[in-house]
């Protein structure tokens, strides 16, 4: 198929919007500042930023160049360069990771929505209240995902371009006023200095391992979101730079959602460790006391939701996609399709937060609920999983020369010393530190220093 039937961005700018809007979401403006929060700060912030750069970027590269060089989805690229063997199925992984994760991450992109109205019309509902009313969810659910089939609907100039356009250049501008209402209050510069105050004796190997998570939940990498949007790349596109804008953005983001939470949490004499209602708990308490609170609580969760639509666009974009390509389904009948597959996957969730005490509180997982199953499985193990998998699969599959060649399309400048240090890092860097951070996350490397010990 030719990439202009399949559709492609329209400019750079256009791209680099689209990309920055998949990775620019919840895990930035929810996750971030929560797990920021838990693990100390400062250090934390410094330990995820080396994470994004060292092994985030270097696999963004790769799934680009990828995805362009195929122009297909994760299966069909991957079938493009090994037709024959098991590699397909680490496509298959991706596109089932997208649809998992879609499905509790439009939950919690509901809630958002439902927090725009709750502070406008000052309704004092609380957090518990809230997460356990499930006709309140289900509703809230099924218009947030109803929202993000209607973009992916419309293709990728028609739609994701579009919408990205208007909606990205607003979220820093609308942080940035939070963050000048919030510095003002007292005892904000507790929270400041919290921020960016680093204190390294923090840092454990748990932390390594929520910080490279948090890498590539946040930069939508490990399930094929950056090769899906990497096969709407022209040619003459340059990826390093494009990559490079996408991530910088990312990081710029986080770190004045960070700069909007801590100065007033520390404020308002509050935990930054509340964990992950942080934002749904703490945030409308502060917003409820501060003068302006009513605007800037609003403003705030417009924000989070508007974020959160254009990352969820890029996880249903990724099994659509699969569906166009790959089953020769139109675009038309693959969104609804998998829309309503992921509304199956999502009532579960949906009904974790005390609804339904089974999927709250699985009998075969100890305090686990549903919700957290599905994010533990997709969300910390599927991603960094898939991204080693990816990693492996471009530096000694389809080689390191090759891919490189791929990339310097649009970057000459790129084959030599660059290309080298790209191939260096992506052949033995990235697999062997997520490995080891894999080890860590399910457990089995404490249970054989146990063993050892
Ligand atoms: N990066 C998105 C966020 O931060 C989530 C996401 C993960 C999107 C994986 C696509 C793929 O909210």
């Amino acid at each position: 198929m030719s990439t202009d039937s399949r559709g492609s961005w329209g400019s750079r700018f256009g791209f680099v919007l689209a990309a920055a809007g998949s990775a620019v979401g919840l895990g930035h403006i929810w996750r971030f500042p929560y797990v920021t929060g838990e693990h100390g700060g400062a250090a934390f912030v410094l330990l995820y930023i080396l994470c994004v750069f060292l092994i985030g970027v270097p696999i963004l590269f790769a799934e680009l160049a990828l995805g362009r060089h195929s122009h297909k989805n994760p299966v069909g690229a991957i079938k493009a360069i090994a037709p024959v063997g098991t590699w397909k199925y680490l496509g298959y992984l991706g596109v089932a990771t997208g649809l998992c994760i879609l499905s509790y991450y439009t939950l919690i992109a509901g809630w958002t929505f439902g927090y725009i109205f709750k502070t406008l019309m000052q309704n004092p509902i609380t957090f518990q209240e809230f997460s356990t009313n499930s006709l309140l969810n289900s509703t809230l659910y099924v218009i947030f995902l109803l929202m993000t089939i209607g973009v992916v609907y419309g293709g990728v100039q028609g739609g994701i371009e579009r919408w990205s356009k208007i909606l990205m250049p607003v979220l820093p501008l609308i942080l940035i006023f939070i963050i000048v209402y919030s510095l003002t209050l007292e005892g904000a510069i507790e929270g400041v200095r919290f921020y960016l105050r680093p204190d390294f004796s923090l840092i454990t190997g748990e932390t390594v391992m929520i910080a490279l998570g948090q890498a590539f939940f946040a930069n939508s990498l490990g399930m094929g979101a950056m090769i899906t949007y990497g096969s709407y790349l022209k040619k003459q596109e340059n990826i390093i730079v494009s990559g490079v804008t996408v991530v910088v953005f990312g990081i710029l983001i986080s770190f004045l959602a960070g700069f909007a939470v801590f100065p007033a949490v520390f404020a308002m004499g509050q935990s930054p460790a509340a964990g992950p209602e942080l934002v749904f708990v703490i945030l409308p308490t502060i917003f409820e006391m501060m003068p302006g609170g009513l605007l800037i609580g609003t403003l705030f969760f417009i924000l989070l939701a508007i974020a959160a639509l254009t990352s969820a666009i890029s996880l249903l974009e990724v099994p659509v996609a699969f569906l166009i390509d790959e089953k020769k389904v139109s675009r038309r009948i693959a969104t609804w399709l998998v829309g309503g597959v992921t509304l199956l996957f999502g009532i579960p969730s949906a009904l974790s937060f005390g609804a339904s005490e089974f999927f709250s509180n699985l009998p075969f997982w100890e305090g686990q609920s549903f919700f957290g199953m599905m994010d533990y499985i997709f969300g910390s193990v599927a991603l960094p999983l898939g991204g080693m998998m990816f990693s492996i699969f471009v530096a000694w599959r389809w080689k390191v020369a090759n891919a490189s060649q791929e990339i310097a399309l649009g970057n000459e400048k790129f084959m030599g010393f660059q290309s080298k240090l790209w191939g260096a890092i992506l052949s033995y860097l990235c697999p062997l530190v997520i490995f080891v951070v894999f080890l860590y996350s399910t457990g089995i490397l404490n249970w054989v220093s146990g063993i050892v010990r």
